[in-house]
């Protein structure tokens, strides 16, 4: 089956006006993202990430070059793409349950409050929340506050998920916890959704993707794009014993720190 690309970036330029300055964060920059795969995003700090999940967004342009959504350039953001970020963005003044059913609201107005209440209901109690619905943003970990903002991406129900290194901050056990859930969310259903997921941890983006996207910086470029066929659903424990799974990971490690060594002046890397 012929598959159907959900986002086409085209050749695009991201130049930043840095003080009078004009900095290159992007050059040069094609690939595309299938419907219904789980794309990740992998490179260092600096070259160019969020960047690229900003212009999917729709929250900025690129200066040069294009991004097709389903075929039609971006023209700004839309309930068609959800975004979970970095750094926890929950509103402080509303409970969890308030927050995930604002934005089941927003995506689908004309629902009853009974069915919003629902739906945050729900999505709450997937992500292992139910207890703490009602307890605001301030009285909930770091963890469990991305678990309220992945509630609130899947409460929209949009086509586009769009996450920006959503358990970069999360210490390592919640971290693990959260891939686990994040992996079983997206191996389940029968419409599966498009996964855009920034990262720079290579285990991470390798138990997660159908693809990798590997990026170098000075200025931002795409290295490599890597396809991860392993079966799902997939189990770290598992993971790892599959024939390829170290071939595939040596492999971006050396893409990886090449990049690096090249700036630090070092040889080989090994990790
Ligand atoms: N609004 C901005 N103005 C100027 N420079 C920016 C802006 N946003 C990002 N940059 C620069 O562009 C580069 C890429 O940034 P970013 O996309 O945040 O990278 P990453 O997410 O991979 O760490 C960095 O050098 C950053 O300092
Ligand atoms: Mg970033």
């Amino acid at each position: 089956m012929d598959s159907v690309l959900k986002l086409d970036v085209q050749r695009i330029d991201m130049t930043y006006d840095d003080g009078g300055k004009s900095f290159t964060a992007l050059s040069d920059v094609s690939f595309a993202v299938e419907k219904g795969l789980f794309v990740s995003i992998l490179g260092p700090s600096g070259c160019g990430k969020s960047t690229i999940l900003n212009l999917f967004a729709g929250l900025v342009s690129p200066t040069g070059g294009r991004i097709l959504l389903d075929g039609e350039p971006i023209s700004g953001a839309g309930l068609d793409r959800s975004v979970v970020f970095q750094h926890y963005s929950l509103f402080p003044w509303m409970s969890a349950r308030r927050n995930v059913e604002l934005a089941a609201k927003q995506a689908f107005p004309e629902k009853s409050s009974a069915e919003i209440s629902g739906i945050a209901s729900g999505f709450l109690e997937i992500v292992g929340l139910a207890d703490f619905a009602d307890k605001f943003p301030s009285e909930l970990s770091g963890g469990m506050q991305q678990r309220v903002s992945i509630a609130r991406a899947l409460a929209m129900d949009s086509e586009v998920l769009l996450m920006d290194e959503p358990f970069g901050a999360i210490d390592t056990k919640n971290r693990v916890a959260l891939q686990d859930l994040l992996l079983s969310l997206c191996e389940r259903g029968a419409e599966k959704k498009t996964v855009v997921f920034v990262t720079h941890d290579i285990d991470e983006a390798i138990l997660l993707s159908d693809k990798i996207i590997v990026m170098a910086s000075g200025p931002g470029r795409v290295q490599a794009e890597i396809s991860v066929g392993f079966k799902r659903p997939r189990d770290r424990v598992s993971l790892v014993k599959e024939e390829g799974y170290v071939s595939i990971r040596n492999r971006i490690v050396s893409l990886f720190y090449a990049d690096i060594a090249d700036k630090i002046g070092g040889g080989e890397v090994v990790i």
